[in-house]
């Protein structure tokens, strides 16, 4: 470990900016030489007479700046510096919102390593056939890449057809092509009666109506889908049986087999949406594989590999392959074949079981964070999950615990984002776990929970 001491005597202001800026110069002067690992929170904060938490903030600021990466179990270290007479990407992060505010609305992994995608980059740029990622590709992909995701699905228990895949940017637009196949304006989409708000996006572009049926701790319940089968027409059903966003349920076996079986015994599409399905440790065979003829199923390297990654899959049964890619066609010819040949690449290389074994640890040593700072307070967060689902404490509503969230400067989003339907929102809210940089989250988890605690007073009687 480096021995680093900085001098903060002539740096007024707050200290975890002194020693931020501390750092950039040590780092810009070469004092700091790039992999050195840094003190532990605890030493250097010994060392400059500061708290901890001051050291937490001061290097997550580093972190956010591109100075340091924190590896799990590892430590802090110097990042390499960029090539200096490199271009600049040109959004950059000025496009990354205000840096003051901890972000904890997204559910999209934060990767602090980027060298993988460094090396890949560069020997594709050094391939001798890099001229196939550049011309059009059939609009399901090209069959390389739709037989790697097939063998990425079939890590799950159910290895489909790679001639009954199809490749599209991410999976929303795999969500949007299906609906658009399947569904026409005026049909009736059920869902989980809490969801991912894009699925309710994307049912409102098309112009469906949407019926919700409830959920409980193992997600969509079979008599509550019978019920609303039984209550009118619907053309297609959306569920997430593996760690459901937002409630994080996830569906045992038994769950499943009466999942299918009411689908089966209905005329509904099942539209099967497994983008967290690789992050359990035990794999959950999915409902596909029971009513294959009747599912569609949607995965995506957005949470497996990097959120930039705009790819995602599709298994579709052969009564429908055609009319979902003829959307594809429409709405994007064909999914990028570079970001397309990136994932595939990792899917076989191992990149990916790397990536997913690091984000498992960090998101188990973020959860274990979690339930410390939380602790009294009901939290569900099982293991892989990207996201929290936090009950309120007495006296918060979901807009109350939003709005003091917002003074302290750390984002939730509303709970009425994920309502389906007419359903009143639960008093909960979702806090995911997965975005933010590893120094952001430990610093603003325990403001959270001190936050929650506060008493709040009930509101006054109105004079
Ligand atoms: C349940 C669910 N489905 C689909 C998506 C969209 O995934 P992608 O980023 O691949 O478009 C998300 C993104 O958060 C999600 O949570």
């Amino acid at each position: 470990m480096t021995i680093w001491t900085p001098s903060l005597d002539d740096r007024p202001g707050p200290r975890y900016l002194a020693i931020a800026d501390a750092l950039a110069n040590d780092v810009a002067r070469g004092a700091l030489s790039a992999d050195s690992r840094l003190p532990t929170h605890r030493d250097l904060a010994y060392r400059l007479g500061v708290t901890v938490g001051t050291v937490s903030r001061a290097y997550a600021e580093a972190e956010r700046r591109g100075l340091v990466r924190g590896e799990v179990g590892r430590g802090t270290f110097v990042r390499a510096p960029a090539a200096p007479d490199a271009p600049p990407i040109r959004f950059g992060s000025a496009e990354d919102g205000d840096d003051a505010t901890v972000d904890f609305s997204l559910n999209c992994p934060y990767e602090p390593d980027d060298s993988g995608f460094r090396a890949t980059l560069g020997d594709l740029a050094a391939s001798p056939d890099i001229r196939a990622l550049i011309t059009f590709r059939p609009g399901a992909g090209g069959r390389f890449h739709r037989a790697a995701a097939s063998r990425l699905v079939a890590r799950l228990g159910w290895e489909p057809d790679p001639d009954l895949m199809a490749i599209t940017n991410g999976a929303q637009h795999a969500l949007s092509a299906v609906l658009a196949a399947v569904c026409r304006p005026g049909d009736t989409l059920l869902g989980e009666c809490l969801t991912y708000p894009g699925i309710r996006a994307a049912a409102e572009l098309i112009g469906l109506k949407v019926r919700a049926v409830e959920i409980d701790e193992e997600g969509l319940i079979p008599d509550a889908l019978a019920e609303a089968c039984a209550s009118g027409p619907a053309k297609a059903l959306i569920v997430q049986p593996t760690l459901h966003n937002p409630s994080t349920a996830t569906m045992g076996e038994a769950r499943r087999d009466a999942i299918a079986e009411v689908v089966a015994r209905s005329d509904l599409t099942l539209i099967e949406d497994d983008v967290y399905g690789h992050h359990p440790t035990t794999p959950r065979r999915p409902i596909v594989s029971r009513i294959p003829d009747r599912t569609v199923f949607i995965t995506s390297a957005s949470k497996c590999l990097l959120p930039g990654l705009r790819t995602g899959y599709l298994a579709a049964p052969p009564s429908l392959h055609e009319a979902i890619v003829d959307v594809i066609r429409t709405t994007s010819w064909m999914a990028s074949p570079l970001e397309a040949e990136i994932a595939a690449r990792w899917i076989d290389d191992g990149h990916l079981d790397r990536i997913v074994a690091a984000r498992r640890r960090e998101l188990a040593r973020r959860a274990e964070r979690l339930r410390d700072a939380f602790a009294g307070i009901p939290v569900r967060l099982p293991q892989g999950s990207f996201h929290a689902w936090v009950s309120l404490p007495e006296g918060w509503t979901t807009e109350s615990v939003r709005a003091a969230a917002r003074d302290a400067h750390i984002l939730i989003p509303p709970t009425e984002a994920f309502v389906l339907g007419r359903t009143a929102p639960p008093r909960a809210f979702r806090l995911s776990i997965s975005h933010t940089s590893r120094g952001q989250y430990d610093e603003a988890i325990p403001r959270l929970a001190g936050l929650l605690r506060q008493p709040r007073s009930r509101s006054l009687a109105v004079i």
